[in-house]
């Protein structure tokens, strides 16, 4: 599509005090986990800085000064470096520091839900479309599934976002979608439901935490009334504004580790390891003996 205006702007909210990780998460945000050696939230940045965008808006909380720490300078620690001639590190660090100015941070001030989170956010984005991503559910594939999304964006314009498919029993733990005709890079959307019943959902395809939306989701946010969980669900604004907007997703073609629960996190942990020039071999061979081990005394037992 011709005319349309770009995306500068991604949101990213870290506000959630990840519960389901404690006692880990009791001093740490969750997002500073890390994936290997890199927190959580860095490959949602560097997915967002991928796929073109300009500038970061998180939305944070109470004590997650961590992340801001982490995304500013270290005078003390490049200097100690520099002393012990690890000059390797202190590039590696000077390398990953965003640009001054192009990361901004406003607080959710209460956990009202995903939709109040990215309503949160609306004096920073203005009056222009945005990235959303949910740094939980981390991109695994060649290609970052932001940049896939926005490719939709260019042909389709509106609002988008990416999906994949689920386990059907798997629908209540999601915003799934009605699929509906096929454009280039995607589907039309028919309908979208915030965590359905199996019953009831109208498909399988569940929203993986990827969108660009247009802003006029912020108006309708600021009058959406508590949906499932009793939370603000964007979901449900989503649903209103396709009233007078198109919406469409994006089928990545990778695959999203769901890192807010254990088991994908530590999978995540694993499947970027693996890919390590470093690690990946002896990974896999430790993983194979730990398999084995397990087997043999699950039979001998
Ligand atoms: C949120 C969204 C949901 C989406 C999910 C992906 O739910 O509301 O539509 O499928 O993220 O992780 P939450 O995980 O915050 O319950």
């Amino acid at each position: 599509m011709t005319n349309l205006q770009p995306v500068r702007k991604a949101v990213i909210p870290v506000a959630g005090n990840g519960t389901r990780f404690l006692p880990a998460t009791k001093a740490t945000p969750k997002e500073m986990l890390t994936i290997v050696d890199r927190p959580v939230v860095q490959y949602a940045v560097d997915e967002a800085l991928q796929a073109g965008i300009e500038q970061i808006i998180f939305v944070t909380s109470r004590n997650k000064a961590a992340i801001e720490d982490y995304f500013d300078t270290s005078p003390e620690l490049t200097a100690s470096l520099t002393k012990a001639g690890k000059t390797a590190q202190v590039a590696q660090l000077e390398k990953m520091l965003p640009l001054a100015g192009t990361i901004t941070y406003t607080r959710q001030q209460a956990p009202l839900g995903l939709g109040h989170a990215v309503w949160c956010a609306r004096e920073l984005v203005g009056n222009e479309p945005f990235a959303l991503l949910l740094p939980d559910m981390v991109s695994f594939g060649p290609r970052g599934c932001m940049a896939g999304l926005m490719d939709l964006y260019q042909e389709v314009g509106g609002n988008v976002f990416a999906v994949e498919e689920c386990a059907p029993q798997d629908t209540s733990s999601y915003g799934i979608i009605g699929v509906g005709n096929r454009v280039e890079h995607g589907v039309q959307v028919t309908d979208m439901v915030e965590k359905p019943d199996p019953a009831v959902a109208p498909s399988n395809y569940y929203l993986n935490g990827r969108y660009i939306l247009q802003p006029q989701i912020f108006d309708l946010l600021e009058s959406q009334e508590r949906g499932a969980g009793n939370e603000i669900q964007l979901t449900d604004s989503m649903q209103r504004l396709a009233a007078s907007q198109p919406f469409h997703a994006h089928p990545y073609t990778g695959r999203t580790f769901d890192c807010g629960s254990k088991r994908g996190f530590i999978e995540a942990n694993v499947a970027f390891a693996m890919l390590r020039a470093d690690l990946g071999e002896e990974l896999a061979q430790s993983i194979q003996q730990l398999v084995s081990e397990r087997r043999q005394s699950a039979h001998a037992a």
